[in-house]
C-alpha cells in the first residue's frame, strides 16, 4: 500500500456492508442516551415573544427543555458572534429556538410539538435580489482589483454588460449532522460528532458552556459526506448535546432528520452578479468591471472567505489585463449558508465562463476557440498578483482532451446531425479549470500528527484531518507506510481527536492530504532518523532494540505551507501554493420539445501532480463532475416567496422535491485521466489536491446545453442560461432562442 498505488478506500468494504460505524451508529452501544428534538420556528423573521416549555413537561418521557437561561457560558454558535444558539429573534423559517430531551425520539418529539412559543412577525427578506433593493449587507466589501478596467473598456472593440445570477446548492451528504455527547465524573466533556472541524467544534461547545479547551474532547470516526456542509454547521449540534449532557448527566445524541438538516443546515451560496466586458478584434479579454453579491442567509458563518474565494477565481483560467471585481454578502432571512465543494471558487467561474459563453457568438468566435486564445500564458499573474506557474500544464490538458475526445471530428458530426434534425439537437463543449489551492487565511494551512511505534513494530498513525468519503486515511495510510518502508499491515489508523492532534484546521480546501500528509510524513521521519544507527535485519528487531536504547518511538510531525503571503486589505499576495488545474468536453443532446436532456458523453483530464492514491483521486474526479453538474443542472432549491404565511419556508424539503443526480444522469460515456508528468514539488510527494477542483469541470456540460441549445436558434445568438438548467428552463431558453436574437447592449 505505496504512495502511487492504486489502492481501494481504506473503508470501502465496510462502507458496501454497512458494517461502517458512523456517529448516530454509536448510539446502539451506549446506555441511558437521551434524544433531541427541536421547536422550529414557523416564520422567517420574527420576535418571540414568550416560550413557555412547561407543557411539554406533561409529555411522558420528556427528560428537559433546554432553553436559553440553560447555557453556562456564551449564548452564541458560530465563530462570529452573529449566531446565538438560543435565538429571542427567528431568522429564518425552521429557526430551532430551543430543544427537547426525551427517553425517546417519539417523547422529544411530542414534548417539541407541545411546547408553547409565540412570535411576533417582522419584515423578510428572501431573494438576494430584495436583500440588493433594501442595501441588506452583511460583513466586509471585498474588492479585487488590477489596473484600470475603465480605461481597457474604453480601448476595447467590442463591450458587453450583463447579469449572471446562480443558485445554491444543498450538500445531501447521505449522513446528516449528528453529535453524541458524554460527559464524565470529572466534568470532561467528550463529543462525537460528525464535523469536518474538531477543534472549532471543540472550541464552540467550550465557549456555550463555559469550559476551557482542555475541557471538552471532541472525534470524529468518519463522515457520511461532508462537502464542506460539516466545517462549520455542526458546532451548535454539538454544544446543544453536551448542553444536556452536562444538565442532566445522561449522554445524549442529536441527530436531525432529513428535513431538519435541509430546513436548518445551510447550503451553497446562490450568488448574483453584474458584469461589463471588453474584447478586442482577435477575441482577447481586455478588461473586467464585475460586483458579486453572494446570499450569506441570516449570519456570516464562512461567507466571507467564500466571497474571497470568488473574486480570487473570477478569470477562472483566463488573463484578463485590467479587472476590478467588488464583492459583498447579502444577508437574507435564509439558513446561513456556508462552505460546499469549492467554496466560492464555483460561482465566480461561473460568471465568466457564462460571459465567454454569452459572448462567443456575438464576437462571431466558436466558444472553444474563444477559450483557448484567452488560457493563462508564462510570465501571467493573477488579478490578485499570483505568477500561474505551470500555465502549460493546462494548456498540455487542454490538448489532450481535444484528441482523446475527437473533439474537433465530433464538433463537425454533431453540426451535421443538428442540421438534419428539427426537434433534437446536441452540443459539445470544452472548459478549462484553474484552481488555488491552500486556504485563503494563511495561517489555516498547517496541520499536525501523533505517530506510535509500538515494540512490537506496529504503527499507530493520529493525524488532524477528518475522513468523509474522499480517501484522506487511504492516503495516510499510504505516506505512512511509504515513509517508514512497511507494508500496509504493520500501519492502522485511528479516529480523529482533539486529544491526540490539537489545534487542527478544517479538513477543507482540498489541503487535508498536502497539509495532513506532510505532517505525517514528518512525524514518521523523526522516528526512522532517531533510529537510523539501531542495529536488526528485520523492522521488528531494529524497533526492539531501540526500545532497549530507550530510544523514543512515538512524534508529534508537524507542517506549515511554505511561501503563502496574503493581504486581506488589499486582497493581494500568493494566498495559494500552487493551482490545479482540469479540462473537461462534454456533449449533450436536447430534446427541444421538452428540454430535457442526456449528457452523452465527457472527456476529463485532470492535475493531480503525482497521484498519491489513483482510484481514489478517479473516485473524486467523477464525483466531483457529477455533484458539479447536478448543482449546475438538476438541483433547484426553492423557497416560498409568496406574502403568504409560509413565505421563507424551504419548499424543497426532501429527495423528492430536491433532485440529485443520480446513475440515469451519469454520462453514457466517461472518460477520465490524470494528467501525466505534472510533479508538484513542494507538495508532499509530488501530489496535488483532488477534492474540490474537479467540480467546476461540470461547467463543461451547462456550456454544451448552450451550445445545444444556440441551434434551435439562427447562426449567432447569444444564449442566456438559468442556473440551474433544469429542463424546465432550458425549454424556455429554446423558446427565447426560436423567436429572437438576443443582442447584448
Ligand atoms: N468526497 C466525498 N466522498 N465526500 C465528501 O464529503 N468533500 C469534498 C472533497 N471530496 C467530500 C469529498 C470537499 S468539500 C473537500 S474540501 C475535500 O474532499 C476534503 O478532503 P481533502 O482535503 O482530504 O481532499
Ligand atoms: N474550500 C476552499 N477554501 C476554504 C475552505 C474550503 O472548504 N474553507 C476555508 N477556505
Ligand atoms: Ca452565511
Amino acid at each position: 500500500m505505496s504512495i502511487g498505488e492504486a489502492v481501494p478506500h481504506e473503508s470501502a468494504a465496510l462502507h458496501v456492508t454497512g458494517q461502517a460505524l458512523y456517529t448516530d451508529d454509536l448510539v446502539r452501544s451506549t446506555k441511558d442516551v437521551l434524544h433531541a428534538w427541536p421547536v422550529q420556528a414557523p416564520h422567517a423573521h420574527a420576535r418571540i415573544t414568550s416560550l413557555d416549555p412547561a407543557p411539554a413537561y406533561d409529555v411522558e418521557g420528556v427528560v428537559r427543555v433546554l432553553t436559553k437561561d440553560d447555557v453556562p457560558g456564551v449564548n452564541d454558535a458560530g465563530t462570529k458572534h452573529d449566531e446565538p444558539l438560543f435565538p429571542d429573534e427567528v431568522m429564518f423559517y425552521g429557526h430551532a429556538v430551543c430543544w427537547v430531551l426525551g427517553e425517546t425520539l417519539e417523547a422529544a418529539r411530542l414534548g417539541a410539538a407541545a411546547v408553547r412559543v409565540e412570535y411576533d412577525p417582522l419584515p423578510s427578506l428572501i431573494t438576494v435580489r430584495e436583500a440588493i433593493a433594501a442595501e441588506s449587507f452583511q460583513g466586509a466589501r471585498p474588492k479585487v482589483a488590477r489596473g484600470d478596467p475603465e480605461a481597457g473598456l474604453a480601448k476595447s472593440a467590442h463591450v458587453f454588460e450583463g447579469e449572471t445570477e446562480m443558485a445554491g446548492q444543498e450538500h445531501f451528504y447521505l449522513e446528516t449532522h449528528a453529535s453524541l455527547a458524554l460527559v464524565d465524573e470529572g466534568g470532561q466533556v467528550f463529543i462525537q460528532s460528525s464535523t469536518q472541524h474538531p477543534t472549532e467544534t471543540q472550541e464552540i461547545v467550550a465557549h456555550v458552556l463555559g469550559l476551557r479547551s482542555h475541557e471538552v474532547t471532541v472525534q470524529c470516526l468518519r463522515m457520511g459526506g461532508g462537502f464542506g456542509g460539516k466545517e462549520m454547521q455542526p458546532h451548535g449540534f454539538a454544544a446543544v448535546a453536551a448542553l444536556g449532557a452536562r444538565l442532566t448527566g445522561r449522554p445524549v445524541r442529536l441527530r436531525l432528520n432529513r428535513t431538519q438538516d435541509l430546513t436548518m443546515t445551510g447550503k451553497r451560496h446562490g450568488f448574483h452578479a453584474t458584469w461589463k466586458v471588453g474584447f478586442d478584434d482577435d477575441g482577447h479579454l481586455l478588461a473586467l468591471e464585475a460586483t458579486l453579491t453572494s446570499d450569506g442567509g441570516w449570519s456570516l458563518d464562512l461567507s466571507e472567505p467564500v466571497l474571497s474565494r470568488a473574486l480570487c477565481h473570477i478569470e477562472n483560467a483566463y488573463w484578463i489585463p485590467d479587472l476590478r471585481a467588488h464583492g459583498r454578502v447579502a444577508q437574507t432571512h435564509k439558513t446561513s449558508q456556508t462552505a460546499f465543494r469549492g467554496f466560492g471558487g464555483p460561482q465566480g467561474m461561473l460568471v465568466i465562463e457564462d460571459i465567454l459563453g454569452r459572448c462567443a457568438p456575438l464576437l462571431g468566435y466558436d466558444a472553444a476557440e474563444l477559450r483557448h486564445r484567452n488560457l493563462y500564458a508564462a510570465g501571467q499573474a493573477t488579478p490578485y498578483g499570483q505568477v500561474v506557474r505551470h500555465p502549460e500544464r493546462l494548456d498540455r490538458a487542454w490538448q489532450q482532451v481535444l484528441t482523446e475526445a475527437e473533439f474537433v471530428q465530433r464538433s463537425k458530426e454533431i453540426a451535421d446531425f443538428n442540421a438534419s434534425q428539427p426537434r433534437v439537437k446536441r452540443g459539445l463543449a470544452i472548459t478549462p479549470v484553474k484552481f488555488g489551492i491552500s486556504f485563503n487565511l494563511t495561517a489555516f494551512n498547517q496541520a499536525g500528527a501523533l505517530v506510535h511505534v509500538y515494540k512490537d513494530g506496529s504503527v499507530l498513525v493520529n493525524h488532524g484531518g477528518t475522513e468523509m468519503g474522499q480517501g484522506l486515511h487511504t492516503k495516510m495510510l499510504q505516506v505512512a507506510a511509504t515513509t517508514l518502508g512497511l507494508p500496509e499491515e504493520k500501519v492502522r489508523l485511528a479516529p480523529t481527536r482533539t486529544d491526540k492532534v490539537p489545534n487542527t484546521s478544517a479538513t477543507a480546501a482540498s489541503s487535508g492530504a498536502d497539509l495532513n500528509g506532510a505532517a505525517v510524513k514528518d512525524a514518521c521521519e523523526q522516528i526512522l532518523a532517531r533510529i537510523a544507527g539501531v542495529e536488526g535485519t528485520t523492522w521488528e528487531e531494529r524497533v526492539r532494540a531501540a526500545y532497549m536504547q530507550r530510544i523514543q518511538l512515538s512524534a508529534a510531525g508537524f507542517y506549515k505551507t511554505e511561501g503563502l503571503h496574503w493581504d486581506a486589505a488589499t486582497m493581494s499576495g500568493e494566498p495559494f501554493k500552487y493551482f490545479a488545474f482540469g479540462v473537461a468536453a462534454a456533449e449533450v443532446e436536447l430534446d427541444g420539445s421538452t428540454g430535457a436532456y442526456d449528457v452523452r458523453r465527457v472527456d476529463i483530464v485532470h492535475d493531480v501532480g503525482d497521484s498519491l492514491s489513483p482510484l481514489v483521486d478517479l473516485g473524486q474526479i467523477e464525483g466531483g463532475f457529477v455533484q458539479g453538474a447536478g448543482w449546475l443542472t438538476l438541483e433547484d432549491l426553492r423557497w416560498d416567496e409568496s406574502d403568504g404565511p409560509d413565505r421563507g419556508r424551504l419548499l424543497t424539503q426532501a429527495a423528492s422535491t430536491y433532485k440529485l443526480p443520480s446513475l440515469g444522469e451519469m454520462p453514457a460515456v466517461f472518460n477520465v485521466s490524470l494528467l501525466q508528468d505534472a510533479t508538484e514539488t513542494g507538495a508532499v510527494y509530488g501530489s496535488k489536491a483532488v477534492g474540490e477542483p474537479p467540480l467546476m469541470l461540470a461547467f463543461s456540460v451547462r456550456e454544451a446545453i448552450r451550445q445545444a441549445v444556440a441551434a434551435f436558434g439562427p447562426a449567432g445568438v447569444s444564449v442566456e442560461l438559468a442556473s440551474p438548467a433544469t429542463p424546465e428552463a432550458v425549454f424556455w431558453a429554446i423558446e427565447s432562442v426560436r423567436t429572437v436574437t438576443h443582442a447584448l447592449a
